[in-house]
């Protein structure tokens, strides 16, 4: 959808083409993919840990709200990443790649404000261009984005957010169209904590007129780096990391550069590969602090920890034994990490039981554990988790991002050989995954035919 009239002159410099995407074509995941894994190993040395994707997503969009240029490092080589990337060219930003980790960006040029129904089929976080394109231009269009493997996953908090901030917002042909003369500054309760209705409403409120008050905020570091972000292109952003975030809207942001925090997933994944391998690795690059939550479980689960400036090494010198965990918004144990953890306990002494509150389905690949001889039982939001002496290697589905994930924990942890089929899911988060694997002593390989997993096998027997 062409911009208003009175939006016209605001971009009349705009090239009449498209934005251009300069750098390299986007890798798209490949179905055929998959890990295959002989277990047995444990896991030793270092890994340099990544930029947060999830907090990547939400810098991305708010790059585009300013006509200046942005320059952004330490961004993770993911598929989200780059649809993302590929999702700003669509509306006509620049996007120039200057290196896989590294770019710049310029919004002068976007043309249009309507997003693809393309690019959010295949990353809900493309949403985060409402509040971006509706700040920048009081008007935004960007289709609704579906459930997930993980839950139905509303975005009700969202709308609630631009409809206080004075935006008419409806649903058109299954795009959500965003309208507003004015955007002004209001006070915000959200009912429930979410870190995409948080982002989103911030997007949109850091160009309203006046103040905005964001009540029952969510206080992920991701949520903070996007805060961080957007304070210096010029924005004015108080108490971001706490659930009462203050907003004062600003005409227009300027050009600024950047580096996203690393990614305290990816980190404790790697953790608990450790762990779960009866390993000994120091994951580098990472912020102790983000942390703290997976460090403390670790620890309790029989797991030695060592807390460096920027690093955290994880020995797992004897057996581990069992545990409870209720997933919780930070500083809680996170969501992301259920699926590691669970994995990890099911070689645990004893009996665990994993609670998810914030997800209605998220325990679709206890079924996929199960096969490798792991004794779980999910009850309502619960997995009841008996812990097993040794699992056995099978072919295995990732349902989505941390269950794929998780499912290579287990295959490094298991006897025999495992495959993880439907890796693209994992490659959407996790960047040179099995390379980095292979780094600390994992015997894996990505692998795109069953002729090559024949080899595999052949070759490690
Ligand atoms: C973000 O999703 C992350 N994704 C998720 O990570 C993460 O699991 C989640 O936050 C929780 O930490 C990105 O940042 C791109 P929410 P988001 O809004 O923002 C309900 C990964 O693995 N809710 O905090 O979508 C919702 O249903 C992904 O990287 C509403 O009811 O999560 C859920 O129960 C998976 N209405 C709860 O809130 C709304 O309008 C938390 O969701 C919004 C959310």
């Amino acid at each position: 959808m062409l911009l208003g009239k009175e939006q016209d002159q605001r971009i009349s410099n705009a090239r009449p083409d498209k934005g251009k995407w300069r750098g390299r074509t986007v890798i798209r995941g490949n179905q055929m993919e998959q890990y295959v894994i002989r277990g047995g190993n444990p896991l030793v040395g270092e890994v340099e840990i990544g930029g947060a994707k999830n907090a990547a997503l939400g810098i991305l969009a708010a790059s585009v709200m300013t006509d200046e240029t942005v320059y952004i490092d330490n961004l993770p080589d993911v598929r989200d990443i780059n649809v993302l990337l590929e999702a700003l060219a669509g509306i006509g930003a620049t996007v120039e790649r200057v290196d896989k980790s590294t770019v710049r960006i310029n919004g002068s040029t976007i043309s249009d404000i309507s997003v693809d129904y393309g690019y959010i089929k295949k990353i809900r976080a493309s949403y985060y261009l409402l509040g971006a394109l509706l700040g920048k231009y009081k008007q935004a269009e960007v289709p609704l984005p579906g459930g997930c493997n993980i839950g139905s996953r509303p975005i009700d908090m969202h709308l609630k957010g631009f409809k206080a901030l004075g935006a008419e917002v409806g649903i058109v042909h299954g795009s959500i169209v965003a309208k507003a003369e004015n955007l002004h500054g209001s006070h915000i309760y959200l009912d429930v904590v979410s870190v995409g209705a948080t982002i989103n409403i911030m997007l949109a409120a850091s160009m309203a007129q006046g103040r905005t008050i964001i009540e029952n905020a969510a206080r992920e570091p991701h949520v903070v780096d996007v805060a961080n972000f957007l304070n210096r292109m010029g924005a004015n952003i108080k108490g971001a990391g706490t659930d009462v975030i203050r907003i004062w809207g600003v005409e227009k942001l300027h050009k600024t550069e950047y580096s996203i925090i690393p990614d305290q997933i990816e980190a404790g994944t790697f953790m608990f590969a450790a762990a779960a391998t009866g390993g000994d690795v120091t994951v580098k690059n990472v912020i102790p602090k983000h942390l703290e939550a997976t460090t403390a479980k670790l620890m309790e689960i029989g797991c030695e920890i060592q807390e460096y400036d920027d690093a955290v090494r994880v020995r797992a010198a004897r057996k581990l034994t069992r545990t409870n965990i209720k997933t919780l918004p930070y500083p809680g144990y996170p969501t992301d990490m259920q699926p590691q953890i669970t994995a990890t306990l099911a070689l645990a002494e004893g009996t665990s039981i994993v609670t998810e509150s914030i997800f209605e389905n998220r325990f679709k690949y206890v079924d996929e554990l199960t096969r490798m001889g792991a004794n779980i039982k999910v009850e309502g939001n619960s997995a009841i988790i008996n812990g097993v002496p040794k699992l056995t290697g099978a072919r295995v589905s990732a349902p989505d991002l941390r269950a794929g994930a998780a499912l290579v924990i287990a295959g490094l942890s298991a006897e025999g050989i495992t495959v993880v089929e439907d890796i693209q899911y994992i490659q959407r988060g996790y960047e040179r995954f099995e390379e980095k694997l292979k780094g600390l002593g994992a015997i894996i390989e990505k692998v795109a035919s069953e002729k090559e997993v024949l080899k595999f096998r052949l070759r490690v027997s």
